[in-house]
Order: structure tokens, then C-alpha cells, then sequence
């Protein structure tokens, strides 16, 4: 009797466990959603509801997630962990929540991120928020790799902002056929190469907001020609209005229906341009052909002033040498007797004194 009530019992603690709300959360069946927000809590409560569509374990201390963490949640379609301290993702850890589409990991201190960290058994996701999530610039390898391993071949959104990101990865979104929104404002982004967006046919939207952008190079230029499709966003970047921002300035000009921020982009340096806008700037013609050309010939001139110098400098000292040409003789002449001296006393010394056993020779040879 008692065998038999035993895993009775625990059948009913398990369904209670199934059916109740893990501690310190807060769970709303008719809503299908769980809530454990600033709770303190260091790691995924297990117990979560199976009806669970919208996961929300935010604000909390959370530094590790694993496969284990998330066994049997099929429903889930939202899961945020934003907030936390998440600094590793492990591979598979989101495998079995065959229904996420949206994850995001904002705000956490991601620093080892496993190639398949987001592989999904149903590729169901579409939007990843990465926002503030990497722990410094060196995780962007590893994300990069992650990408491109995790197979994410169906997502639409991915928020990379305030990464500190300085540099992009050749080709890092390559696998991402199917994005359409990519953020990469209040990043440290310093220039766009050949390949950095390839692979992005579909994308509609990409922000490069506050960023370190001085001007984009005629390659960078292409490579957001490869994008027509593609709505820019370039604003608050430290735009350097000399010379070399001319291409871009003419690219602008010729592409302001796609840069939706075109008329509000300006120069932020040098000081005497600060606030112009970038679109005046082939109107006002920086003067860049003429001063070049000026500078060329101010250089030219100068040469060319150097050389008469050096050739009269040149002329008076042969000129000297002519004049001299007597006494330069004469003066050669007595050197060289003084030299010949000179040599036979040293010639003289060294037989006489330098081997002691010609010393005695002669010496002896005198007795
Ligand atoms: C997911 O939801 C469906 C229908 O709402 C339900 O039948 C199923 O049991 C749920 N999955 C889990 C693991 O509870
Ligand atoms: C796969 O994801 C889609 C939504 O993208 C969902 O409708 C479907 O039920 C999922 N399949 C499985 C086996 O969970
Ligand atoms: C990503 O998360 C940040 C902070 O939690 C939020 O401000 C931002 O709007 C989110 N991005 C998207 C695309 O929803
Ligand atoms: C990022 O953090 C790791 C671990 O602390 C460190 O080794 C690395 O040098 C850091 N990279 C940068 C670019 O600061
Ligand atoms: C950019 O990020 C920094 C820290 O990463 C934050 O303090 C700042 O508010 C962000 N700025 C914008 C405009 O999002
Ligand atoms: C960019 O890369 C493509 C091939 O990936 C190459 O054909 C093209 O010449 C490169 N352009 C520049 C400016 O390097
Ligand atoms: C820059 O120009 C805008 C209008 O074009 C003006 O509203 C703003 O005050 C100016 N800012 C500075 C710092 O001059
Ligand atoms: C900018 O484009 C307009 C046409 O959209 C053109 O009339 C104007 O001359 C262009 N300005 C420069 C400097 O190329």
C-alpha cells in the first residue's frame, strides 16, 4: 500500500511543481507569461510552467547559462534575460526552446560565446538583442564565429549597439540571408571595408549612429552601394570636413533618398566648419583641386630657388679653388714633403725600437 502511494505522492508534487510558479517569480497562465524580475536570483529557477510563451528573468545575477537551463519549454517565444551577468553561452543553451523568436541578452557581460551558442532546433528565431551585451571589443571574435555557426539563416532583427565595437569582422553577417534590421549605433566604429555588410541582401535598415566615423573611404562607399535596398542612418559621427570627405560628401549628394538622417548630417571638425552640413559642402567646394595645386607649385618653386642657390654656392667655390690654384699646389707639395718626413721618423723608430731582438741586433752589431 505504502509502495504503491509513494510515487503517487510524488506524481502530485511534480504536477504541483508543474502547475505552480517557481519561487520569487510571478506567473500568469491566462497571459502564458512568468516574470522573475530583479529578484537577486543567481541562476534560471527551474519549475517554469510548460504553457510559458513569455519568459521575462531580467535584472537579476545571472552569470551562466547552459542546455539545461531551458529542458522543456516547447511554448516558449519570448525570453528576455536582459540585465544580468551573463558572461558565458554555452552551445546549444537555447536547442530545445523550439519556439523562440525573440532573445534578448541586453545588457549582460558576455565574454565567451560558444559557436553554436544560438543554435535553435526549429531555426525559429527572428530577433536577437545583443545591445550592451558583449563585455569588451576582444568578444566580437567569438560572436563573429557564432553567427556564422549557428545557423541563423532565418532571423530579421539584430541589435549590436553600444558594444564599444571598434572594428567589424570581414564578412560577420554572411549567414544572416534573412536579416533586415541590423543596429549598430553607439558603437566605436572607425571605417566600413569591402565585404563588411556582404551577404545582407534583405537588409531594409541599418543604423551607424554614434560612431566613430570621420569620413567613409571610397571602398566603404561601395560596399553601401552593394546594399540598395538598404535605409542608412549616419548621424552624430565626427565627420572631418577636409579634402579627403569630398567622395562622400558627392555620394551623399547623389544618395540622399536612401540616408534618411542626409540632412541632418555635419561637420565636427576642423572648428572653422563645425555644424555645416555635409550636403553644402559640394555647393560651398572645399577648394581641394585649387589648393593642391597651389601647394604643388608653392613646392615647385621652392625646389627650383634651391637649386640656382646650390649652383652658385657651387660656382664661387671653384672659382675660389682657381684663384687658390698656385698656393693649393704649393701647399700640396709641402704636405706631402712633411708627410714623407713624418713617415721615415716613424719608419726610422719602429726598426730601431719595436722588436727587441732588432734592438739588440743592432746594438750588438754596433760592438
Ligand atoms: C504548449 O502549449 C500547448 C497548447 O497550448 C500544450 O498543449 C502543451 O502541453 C504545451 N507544452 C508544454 C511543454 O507544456
Ligand atoms: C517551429 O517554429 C514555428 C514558428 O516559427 C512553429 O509554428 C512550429 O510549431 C515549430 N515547430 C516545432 C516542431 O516546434
Ligand atoms: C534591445 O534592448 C535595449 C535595452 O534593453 C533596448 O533599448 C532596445 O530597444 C532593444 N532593441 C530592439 C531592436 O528591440
Ligand atoms: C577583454 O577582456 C579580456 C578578459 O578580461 C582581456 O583579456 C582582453 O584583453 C580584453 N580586450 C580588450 C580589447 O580590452
Ligand atoms: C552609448 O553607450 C554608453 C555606454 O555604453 C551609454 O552610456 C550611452 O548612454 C549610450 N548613448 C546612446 C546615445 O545610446
Ligand atoms: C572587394 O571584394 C571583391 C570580392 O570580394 C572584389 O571583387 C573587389 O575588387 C573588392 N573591392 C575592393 C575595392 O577592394
Ligand atoms: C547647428 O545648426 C543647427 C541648425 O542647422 C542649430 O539648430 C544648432 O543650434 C547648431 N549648433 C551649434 C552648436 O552651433
Ligand atoms: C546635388 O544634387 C543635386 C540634384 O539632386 C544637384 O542639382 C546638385 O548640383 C548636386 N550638388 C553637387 C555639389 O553635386
Amino acid at each position: 500500500m505504502l509502495r504503491l502511494a509513494q510515487p503517487v505522492v510524488f506524481c502530485a508534487l511534480l504536477c504541483s511543481v508543474c502547475a505552480s510558479c517557481p519561487p520569487r517569480c510571478e506567473c500568469s497562465e491566462a497571459a502564458h507569461t512568468v516574470k522573475c524580475v530583479s529578484k537577486d536570483l543567481r541562476s534560471i529557477p527551474s519549475g517554469i510552467p510548460g504553457y510559458t510563451r513569455n519568459l521575462f528573468i531580467t535584472g537579476n545575477q545571472i552569470s551562466r547559462i547552459g542546455p539545461e537551463c531551458f529542458k522543456g519549454l516547447d511554448n516558449v517565444t519570448t525570453l528576455s534575460l536582459s540585465n544580468n551577468r551573463i558572461s558565458d553561452v554555452e552551445s546549444h543553451t537555447f536547442t530545445s526552446l523550439r519556439s523562440l523568436r525573440s532573445l534578448d541578452l541586453s545588457n549582460n557581460q558576455l565574454a565567451v560565446i560558444h559557436p553554436e551558442a544560438f543554435t535553435i532546433q526549429n531555426q525559429s528565431l527572428r530577433e536577437l538583442n545583443l545591445s550592451r551585451a558583449l563585455y569588451n571589443h576582444s568578444s566580437v571574435m567569438d560572436l563573429a564565429t557564432s553567427l556564422r555557426w549557428s545557423s541563423l539563416g532565418t532571423l530579421q532583427g539584430l541589435d549590436l549597439s553600444g558594444n564599444s565595437l571598434i572594428y567589424l569582422p570581414l564578412r560577420i553577417f554572411s549567414h544572416l540571408a534573412s536579416l533586415r534590421r541590423l543596429q549598430l549605433s553607439n558603437n566605436s566604429l572607425v571605417s566600413i571595408h569591402n565585404s563588411t555588410f556582404s551577404g545582407l541582401e534583405r537588409l531594409e535598415e541599418l543604423d551607424l549612429t554614434f560612431n566613430a566615423l570621420k569620413t567613409v573611404s571610397e571602398e566603404g562607399l561601395q560596399e553601401l552601394d552593394s546594399l540598395p535596398r538598404t535605409r542608412l542612418l549616419l548621424g552624430e559621427n565626427p565627420f572631418t570636413c577636409t579634402c579627403g570627405i569630398e567622395p562622400f560628401a558627392l555620394w551623399l549628394n547623389r544618395s540622399q533618398r536612401r540616408v534618411r538622417d542626409a540632412d541632418s548630417l555635419v561637420c565636427a571638425f576642423p572648428a572653422a566648419m563645425r555644424n555645416t552640413s555635409l550636403l553644402a559642402l559640394g555647393k560651398l567646394t572645399l577648394g581641394c583641386h585649387q589648393r593642391a595645386a597651389g601647394a604643388d607649385l608653392a613646392l615647385q618653386t621652392s625646389y627650383v630657388f634651391l637649386g640656382i642657390v646650390l649652383g652658385f654656392v657651387g660656382l664661387v667655390f671653384l672659382f675660389v679653388l682657381y684663384l687658390n690654384r698656385k698656393g693649393i699646389k704649393k701647399r700640396i707639395y709641402d704636405m706631402r714633403d712633411a708627410c714623407r718626413e713624418v713617415w721615415e721618423g716613424y719608419h726610422y723608430r719602429y726598426e730601431i725600437d719595436s722588436d727587441p731582438r732588432l734592438s739588440q741586433v743592432s746594438t750588438s752589431a754596433d760592438v
